[in-house]
């Protein structure tokens, strides 16, 4: 049968149409937004500038000298939380050493790309088809596709840089042998020397000594940005990404203070800063207010939460469902016993094992430590105790969880 053509047009009422030529309208290119170049604000945009990281600029720079005029240079490790600076410095100073000398090549990955470092064998070929190689998807012996990768580099007759971004979270799936093996590798021709980042401070302390030694030959430290100077670097970048006069005094402020708190992170500073100008935009405000960073801050929370919860196993989403159907039906003191029950009654529908009372409890003491829910023990006296459980996160935050759960059938 021929598929149906649609024939009725699409009926809107008056009130829906005048709402969507305002939404529309109001993103036209001749009514003037807040921004003026919005794309300055994202975790892409490589920054013009770079402010209050001198010090680790010139380290990196001088460890790394040596190789334009073709000589050996030391692997390096910078560490430090996440927004403070690493991709930054790691990009520019290796682009600027990659300008200075044809002798050095610089290669890059994110080992936290999916894809990219999900076995030995991918980032190997990965890193051979930046240096040219094609390596099939699958089908080598392992051995193979590092002799492929090593006589890639051989050709190359380079000093070569590889930075290796998020490294810890290639340890964390692959293991370290991979670094074991590319570190002690004697390559005729080309020299190779990693440049190795890492959020987690801990990171050195998990991995083969020998390992940890060579990839740690020299350590560069990132420490948390100030709130003064969050401030600065947001002062430099809103200049660029607003149009003039439109952020009102006090919210670059509020952004480095918020970020400050956190843990100094810059990127968290620049996301409440462009979500406080979508915001004022999408109200048609032609400010940008303290106010708005007020909810920027709520949304990233309520982003956060909800990216955490559907990163769980299904299993937690459904003891999660059956505290909110409990809580739903008005339910006074809930014990993990009511819990249980209500979990128990919806894992045939929705096709699951049903785990034991006990490991449902460690599913609701989770639940807890990620902030979505709130345990509290009461004592009874000689009547015992009882948990009493409430959920934590914030109405806005909750309707898009319980969304989420409709649509995985478990409300
Ligand atoms: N000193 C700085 N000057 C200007 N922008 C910065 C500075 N430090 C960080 N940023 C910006 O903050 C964001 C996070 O920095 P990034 O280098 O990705 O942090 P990390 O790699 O340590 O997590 C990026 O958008 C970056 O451009
Ligand atoms: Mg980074």
């Amino acid at each position: 049968m021929a598929p149906q053509e649609f024939k009725v047009p699409i009926q809107t009422t008056s009130m829906v149409q005048q709402t969507l030529t305002d939404i529309f309208g109001s993103y036209s290119t001749n009514v003037k937004g807040v921004f003026r170049n919005k794309d300055v604000l994202s975790h892409t945009y490589i920054p013009d500038m770079t402010l209050h990281r001198e010090q680790q600029i010139k380290t990196l720079a001088s460890i790394l000298a040596p190789a334009v005029r073709g000589s050996n240079i030391s692997n390096c490790f910078l560490y430090g939380k996440t927004g403070t600076g690493k991709t930054m410095v790691a990009t520019h100073v290796t682009h600027e050493i990659q300008k200075a000398s044809d002798r050095v090549r610089v290669f890059y990955v994110n080992c936290k790309m999916r894809g990219v470092s999900d076995t030995e064998y991918r980032l190997l070929a990965e890193l051979s088809r930046m240096l040219g190689r094609q390596v099939p998807i699958t089908g080598l012996p392992t051995d193979e596709v590092y002799n492929i990768f090593y006589s890639a580099l051989n050709g190359l007759n380079k000093n070569v840089i590889l930075v290796m971004d998020e490294i810890d979270a290639l340890v964390s799936k692959i293991g370290d042998g991979i670094l074991y093996n590319i570190t002690r590798e004697k390559i005729e021709g080309t020299k190779l020397s990693i440049v190795g980042i890492s959020n987690s401070v801990s990171f050195l302390e998990t991995i083969d000594p020998r390992v940890k030694s060579s990839l740690s030959e020299e350590e560069l430290i990132f420490a948390p940005y100030n709130s003064r100077q969050l401030a600065d670097i947001l002062n430099y970048r809103a200049g660029q990404a607003f149009e003039d006069g439109v952020l009102q005094g006090g919210v670059v402020e509020k952004c480095s203070a918020l970020a400050a708190q956190e843990h100094g992170d810059a990127r968290k500073a620049l996301d409440l800063l462009r979500i406080a100008g979508e915001l004022a935009e999408r109200e048609k405000s032609t400010k940008v207010e303290v106010r708005h960073v007020d909810m920027a801050e709520d949304k990233l929370d309520s982003d956060r939460v909800i990216e955490v919860l559907i990163n769980q196993p299904k299993q937690s989403m459904a003891v999660l469902s059956a505290i909110i159907k409990l809580v739903d039906s008005k339910a006074k003191d809930i014990q993990t016993g009511d819990i249980f029950s209500v979990y128990e009654s919806m894992c045939p529908e929705l096709g699951l094992k049903c785990l034991t009372q006990r490991r449902v409890s460690d599913l609701i003491a989770e639940l807890d430590m990620l902030g979505i829910i709130n345990t509290k023990v009461i004592s009874k006296g000689r009547y015992g105790r009882t948990r009493e459980i409430r959920i934590q996160i914030n109405n806005a935050t909750q309707a898009k969880i319980r969304r989420i759960l409709k649509d995985n059938y478990m409300l």
